[in-house]
């Protein structure tokens, strides 16, 4: 296990990259730090590896407290976007370089070398530069390399964001399937919460050095601690919609000049004791239901733009000033002539309906009201 306790690292008086990072990453599971530019994902990541050192608080990996071990004792393998290979080694060299620091013989060292190509697919090109390898191929050196120690943790900063995208969903399954199979435990820096969703058993989230929120991906997506991670996860973004919470004969409200929504008994308690305050009802495409005809508690969506992108239909257009977007299975709704209508005129009215599955955030605070912890 590592422990990360209370980070904070300064640079200069007035420049603080991490504040408060708390952290605890189980043996052989896969992380991802994931934000912005300049949250400090790469700060937390070189913190664990020991290529800085923290302002204030300590890092354990089991009970071991590792904050003062240079990164050579702390059994890591790391991997960075620039692949940094050595151009006048050899790729076997490359990779066995650490076994040749620690004196270990050559044929011994190359035998290993041999090994982790060969899992990583890169057997034959053991004997070229890298200069004459692809920057997947060089990647996967890169890999090779930090992995050839047997490391107990791998740090991986970015290391797919050279590739092209189709590469980069190849590496992707590749350093998933490295990772499950020598049960390294490991932790991806990246601002693609594609990649991180795709890959990673939990994620943690960083906005200006401070984590966010620490779960599975599917807690993320589902039920956002607040507005950041809310705005950050799921493509498309998830759909903001201001409201004000209502009571009115004993019955609570979403309420808007264009719209008043009855809050069912399961939403009830999150949001009885927020009654006037205004909040942003937050709520996913394709989590609606839709009506081409008004109906009680629905919410009308003025039209902009109706697109067919193949396995569903995605309606764009506004609810007073927030824009949204509904996106609908194909099968079901080309087929209705209100769709065809709809379609035809790219313009009109629909009405959308909330299901359970819905967030609502505190206006101000950005903090979810429906969180449940
Ligand atoms: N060596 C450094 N000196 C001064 N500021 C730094 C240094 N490294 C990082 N920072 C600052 O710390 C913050 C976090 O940086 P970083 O961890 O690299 O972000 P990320 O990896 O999330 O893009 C940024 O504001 C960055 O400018
Ligand atoms: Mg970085």
């Amino acid at each position: 296990m590592i422990r990360v306790e209370k980070i904070r690292k300064e640079f200069g008086k007035n420049a603080v990259a991490l504040d408060d990072i708390n952290l605890q990453i189980e043996d052989s599971t896969f992380i991802a730090l994931l934000g912005p530019s300049g949250c400090g994902k790469s700060t937390t990541l070189n913190c664990i590896a020991g290529l800085l050192e923290p302002t204030s608080g300590r890092i354990y990996f089991d009970d071991k407290d590792v904050t003062d071990l240079p990164p050579k004792d702390r059994n890591i393998g790391m991997v960075f976007q620039s692949y940094a290979l050595y151009p006048h080694m050899k790729v076997i060299d490359n990779i066995a370089f650490s076994l040749k620091q620690r004196g270990m013989k050559k044929e011994e060292r190359h035998q290993k070398a041999r090994e982790i190509a060969k899992m990583l697919r890169i057997e034959q090109y053991l004997d070229r530069k890298p200069s004459e390898l692809s920057g997947g191929q060089q990647q996967r050196v890169s890999m090779a390399r930090a992995l050839v120690k047997n490391p107990k943790i791998l740090l991986l900063d970015e290391p797919m964001s050279n590739l092209d995208a189709r590469l980069k969903i190849e590496i992707r399954d590749e350093i998933r399937r490295i990772q499950r199979k020598t049960k390294v435990t490991a932790i991806l820096v990246t601002h693609d919460q594609e990649e991180a969703m795709s890959m990673a058993d939990k994620i943690a989230i960083l906005d200006k050095g401070k984590i966010q929120q620490f779960d599975e991906p599917q807690v993320l997506y589902n039920h956002p601690r607040n507005l950041f991670v809310a705005h950050f996860m799921g493509n498309p973004p998830m759909n903001f919609i201001d409201a004000t919470v209502e009571e009115k004969n004993g019955k609570l409200y979403l309420s808007s000049p264009h719209f008043h929504v009855l809050i069912r008994e399961n939403m009830r308690k999150f949001l009885k004791d927020s009654v006037n305050r205004k909040v942003v009802l937050g709520v996913r495409s394709h989590q609606v239901d839709v009506s081409f005809g008004a109906k009680e508690s629905y919410i009308p969506v003025e039209v902009c733009m109706v697109e067919n992108l193949g396995k569903e239909i995605m309606i764009s257009g506004y609810v007073g000033e927030s824009f949204v977007r509904i996106t609908l299975p194909e099968k079901i709704d080309t087929e209705s002539v209100a769709m065809q209508q709809l379609f035809k005129q790219q313009e009109g009215t629909i009405y959308i309906g909330l299901n359970s599955a819905y967030n609502v955030f505190d206006k101000e605070s950005g903090l979810n009201l429906t969180y449940a912890v």
